[in-house]
């Protein structure tokens, strides 16, 4: 075993939890369920820690990001807690002018396009020393937590590079597309430094504690299923090659991904996470019926009464019993709007449905 006696999934605490079976592709008692963005401002309890405080340096403060993370799992009691971070930590931490910007998203002080700029980027790695605060936030989590597991996650090469190349959010990340077919080169050296640096994050995570992990891919649902296969498989491959050693589950999410979701699973995913469009018996039909599905409510019925929501929810998970295993979430993250209790009527209507 690669991972140190106190992990969880070691001494025990978190083996059999329910989400960590279903991960595994059993179906336990209890149908677990957590929310893509539970932590975060749909909580009054997060604005009011977040007062004046950056969203980076939020994450970098180890007693804040992880109270931020326990959070929401005091509150809804959801199966597990996803470490509070963001997908950038980790090139702010290899030293990249990056800053998250209110109401807009990742900014850069300066895209990455030409072939020098690559260069000034790849020659930066994540060191040990640097994710110093990671391991301390993850280390103060799981204390906490008991036996609920702790989910770490890292973003994709590929949507990290829509952020790097573009500067700054997009719509269908154009640059980055270009920069693949343009100077293929410099994108496979571009994408090669941020699968180490994003590895390097997750699996910093893992050794301080989590349990299982998640890859975001939010944004490679922009991508066709050849040119996701040619220029970015490759570098999603390397990015989970840093924790083939651990014993953790894997889960693999993007927006739009339907065409891609065999190809997503292909990388060496254990778990496929599937967004609102696509029906999770569908879901699993495509992917052969092997494959453990997490997913897949759609935000925007959150807002919507009661009622209908209750009849997703319900529908969601009937359609998720088709696949090996079901742990519920969203089909994307939670909006900033929701009413928290929303979310922990969800969570008491999931577990009332599982017995
Ligand atoms: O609760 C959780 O899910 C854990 C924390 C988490 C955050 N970001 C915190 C955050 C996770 C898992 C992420 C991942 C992330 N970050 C993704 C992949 C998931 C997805 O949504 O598809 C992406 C694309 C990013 C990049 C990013 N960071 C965006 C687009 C934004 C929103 C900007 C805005 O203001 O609308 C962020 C900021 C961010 N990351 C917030 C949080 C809680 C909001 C910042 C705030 O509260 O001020």
């Amino acid at each position: 075993m690669n991972l140190p006696s106190t992990h969880p999934l070691v001494d025990g605490r978190t083996t059999n939890a329910p989400l960590i079976r279903a991960f595994r592709g059993e179906r336990p008692e209890i149908t677990p369920v957590w929310f893509m963005r539970q932590a975060g401002r749909s909580l009054p309890e997060y604005l009011k820690l977040r007062e004046g405080i950056g969203m980076l340096d939020a994450c970098l403060r180890p007693e804040l990001a992880s109270e931020i993370t326990l959070q929401p799992v005091r509150r809804h009691g959801v199966d597990a807690g996803i470490f509070f971070s963001d997908i950038v930590i980790p090139l702010r931490l290899a030293g990249v002018d990056v800053d998250i910007v209110p109401g807009v998203g990742p900014v850069l002080g300066e895209a990455v396009r030409t072939p020098a700029q690559v260069d000034r980027l790849v020659s930066s790695p994540l060191t040990d020393e640097a994710m110093a605060p990671i391991r301390e936030a993850v280390a103060l989590t799981v204390a906490e937590l008991g036996s609920t597991p702790l989910i770490g996650f890292a973003g994709a090469p590929f949507t990290l590079a829509a952020y790097l190349v573009e500067g700054r959010p997009s719509r269908d990340h154009l640059a980055a597309r270009t920069m693949m077919h343009a100077d293929p080169a410099s994108w496979a050296r571009l994408t090669e430094w941020a699968a180490d640096v994003t590895g390097a994050f997750l699996r910093g995570q893992v050794l301080a504690g989590a349990s299982a992990t998640q890859l975001f891919d939010s944004w490679a649902g922009s991508l066709s299923r050849a040119d996701y296969i040619k220029h970015v498989a490759p570098s999603s491959e390397r990015a989970l090659s840093h924790v083939k050693d651990l014993p953790v589950s894997v889960v693999h999410f993007g927006t739009g991904t339907e065409h891609l979701l065999t190809a997503m699973h292909d990388v060496g995913a254990d778990v496929m996470g599937v967004d609102y469009r696509t029906p999770l018996d569908k879901a699993n039909r495509l992917l052969g019926g092997t494959v453990p599905l997490q997913g897949n409510i759609d935000p925007a019925l959150l807002a919507a009464p009661w009622p209908v929501l209750e009849a997703h929810v319900r529908d969601v998970v009937v359609r998720g019993r088709s696949a090996p295993a079901h742990v519920v979430n969203l089909g994307h993250g939670v909006p900033p709007e929701t009413d928290p209790a929303v979310l922990t009527k969800i969570v008491e209507l999931v577990h009332s449905l599982s017995a």
